[in-house]
């Protein structure tokens, strides 16, 4: 396969986004076990496993071959780095499984990483004609996002592209998508899927994105689930830490971002009904202390550096003593 993945595009070596604040959060030095929930290309990991040799990492990817790179990659610290293909809202099984007791932090670096988007074969990006596959883990038996573009109703069709790419033009690409399987032409490639869009919504600015980004985002975080038990998730590894242990997650996308704030303020007490609710429903509890009142974001040179990291969000907690 044609991967470019090590590298974050002119040669420049992969850094992993919002690095330094994500360490400055997680405080690995302190050592400790740590869960990577999505150890991608593994440099958040590296950088976790370099500040103490006393912290050890336990790193989650759906993707075999993102385990299989970072496996090589962190294979000079040995039994510190264990790589596990799961999916992190495994998170309480993959932990009990691995017999440690005491979790000092939890890291999630949401999306895709530049391994996958990179990849001239697995069909994130309409850069490369490929068919049009998707999944984060290939082998795992899910549907492609051709086989969804052939399945679901042109209402749901749409519905996925404006709220998941937030696709202005969602119902029209969505009609021209069923239109086109209705003719025998289901969508099987890349290509096929960038064209159409680009033909049903005409004419774009040179300077603007690529017309069909916002559909191939939509698809993906469809195709992947990304949003499903997202807030389980975020209670689960929290529940996992010691007192002080540390969360920080990173997402790209609004709605995930708005997942984790609601889900944080509510584990740090603050009730999250619907306003004039008589009794609160949504189980607020004190777990933790905010560390990050308003989102961190990467400032105007790692944006430079690293253009994917621009709409990136950090948000970060440390769990109280229990009662
Ligand atoms: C943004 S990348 C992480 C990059 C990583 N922090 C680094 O420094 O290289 C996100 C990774 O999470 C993985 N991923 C996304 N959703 C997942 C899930 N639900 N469970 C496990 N891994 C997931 C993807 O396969 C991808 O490799």
């Amino acid at each position: 396969m044609v991967m470019a993945a090590p590298l974050g595009g002119k040669g420049a070596p992969h850094r992993p986004v919002l690095l330094t604040e994500t360490m400055q959060f997680l405080a690995p030095a302190r050592g400790g076990v740590f869960v990577d929930c999505t150890v991608g290309l593994g440099g958040h990991t590296e950088a976790i496993l370099e500040s103490s040799t006393e912290a050890r990492v336990i790193g989650i990817d759906l993707d075999e071959e993102a385990l299989d790179y970072v496996s090589n990659r962190l294979a000079r610290f040995g039994n510190r780095f264990r790589a596990v293909q799961s999916n992190f809202r495994e998170i309480n099984s993959i932990v009990e499984e691995s017999g440690e007791k005491q979790i000092q932090g939890v890291l999630a670096d949401l999306g895709v990483s530049s391994l996958q988007i990179d990849s001239a074969t697995r069909g994130f990006s309409f850069r490369f004609d490929a068919p049009l596959d998707m999944r984060m883990n290939p082998t795992g038996g899910t549907e492609t996002a051709a086989d969804l573009l052939l399945q679901e109703s042109e209402t749901e069709i749409a519905r996925i592209l404006f709220e998941y790419g937030e696709e202005r033009r969602s119902r029209r690409i969505a009609k021209w998508i069923v239109e086109s399987r209705e003719r025998g032409e289901p969508i099987r490639t890349t290509k096929a899927l960038a064209d159409l869009v680009q033909r049903a919504v005409g004419y774009s600015k040179p300077r603007d994105i690529h017309p069909a980004t916002r559909t191939f985002q939509a698809l993906r975080i469809a195709v992947n689930r990304e949003l499903a038990e997202l807030d389980q998730f975020v209670g689960a590894a929290i529940d996992l830490l010691q007192p002080d242990g540390r969360f920080v997650a990173i997402s790209f996308h609004s709605l995930e971002d708005r997942i984790i704030k609601q889900e944080l303020r509510r584990l740090s007490g603050y009730c999250q009904c619907p306003p004039r609710v008589p009794v609160c429903s949504c189980g607020a509890r004190r777990a933790v202390e905010l560390l990050t009142r308003r989102p961190v974001v990467p400032d105007d040179t790692q944006i430079a550096q690293n253009p994917r990291a621009r709409s990136a969000k950090l948000r970060a907690c440390r769990r109280l003593s229990l009662p």
